[in-house]
């Protein structure tokens, strides 16, 4: 795996002992679901879009969606978490699942203006910096005019699960990639009383 791409590699569950520790987490499914509805209304899903879930874990969010939309392309940094997510998608015909391996161009298994909707879900809150203004170019590249990305990442934290991210430089990639932002708003976690994060939602 590049190493770019990744912080914490004691966080993240990585088999499937660790998967089954997360799925019986307080309230997983219903967390699900609460993210489901989030992405739901936000993103506005219709059954004409094509919709990529960045950092998909077991895939549940995604699988949701399969329901409605035309086509989801899952991906994600974690071999383990593709194949079980892969598993649990099986009988879906309209899901894809890709490893990201490259750093400097994480979508490289996406043609350009392929994607209507894009979202990570409490990835980048992970990540560095780096991580996610290649992801912005990349999601450029691949967003149709008028595509939508959601998003969330972390600029204050006491906890080492948490990345801080330099707000001004991802705020000039995004305005030098003309994308337009739609919302840009803190959020806290109960998990670090010393968190600040940003809910970002750009449209291209
Ligand atoms: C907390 S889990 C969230 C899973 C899912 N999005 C959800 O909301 O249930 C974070 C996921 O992001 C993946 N991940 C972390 N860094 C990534 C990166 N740079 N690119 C793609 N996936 C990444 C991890 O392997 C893990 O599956």
């Amino acid at each position: 795996m590049d190493k770019e791409l990744w912080v914490s590699d004691d966080y993240f569950p990585k088999g499937l002992k660790h998967s089954q520790r997360l799925v019986t987490n307080q309230n997983y499914h219903g967390k699900i679901i609460e993210k489901t509805y989030h992405v739901y209304k936000t993103l506005d899903i219709v059954d004409t879009d094509t919709l990529l879930d960045i950092g998909s874990g077991l895939g549940d969010v995604a699988k949701n969606f399969s329901k409605i939309v035309e086509h989801v392309y899952c991906c994600d940094i974690n071999q383990n978490f593709l194949n079980m997510a892969e598993i649990n998608c099986q009988d879906k015909t309209n899901m894809s699942f890709n490893k990201v391996t490259n750093s400097i161009t994480p979508l490289h298994f996406l043609k350009d203006a392929s994607i209507t909707k894009a979202f990570a879900n409490a990835v980048f809150v992970h990540c560095r910096t780096n991580v996610l203004i290649c992801y912005l170019k990349e999601l450029h590249r691949v967003l149709k005019n008028d595509g939508l990305f959601l998003t969330q990442y972390c600029v204050e934290s006491s906890k080492s699960i948490f990345v801080p991210a330099d707000k001004n430089k991802i705020e000039n990639t995004i305005n030098k990639l003309n994308f337009n932002i739609l919302q840009s708003e803190k959020f806290t976690t109960i998990h670090d009383e010393n968190f600040t994060g940003i809910n970002l939602l750009l449209s291209k």
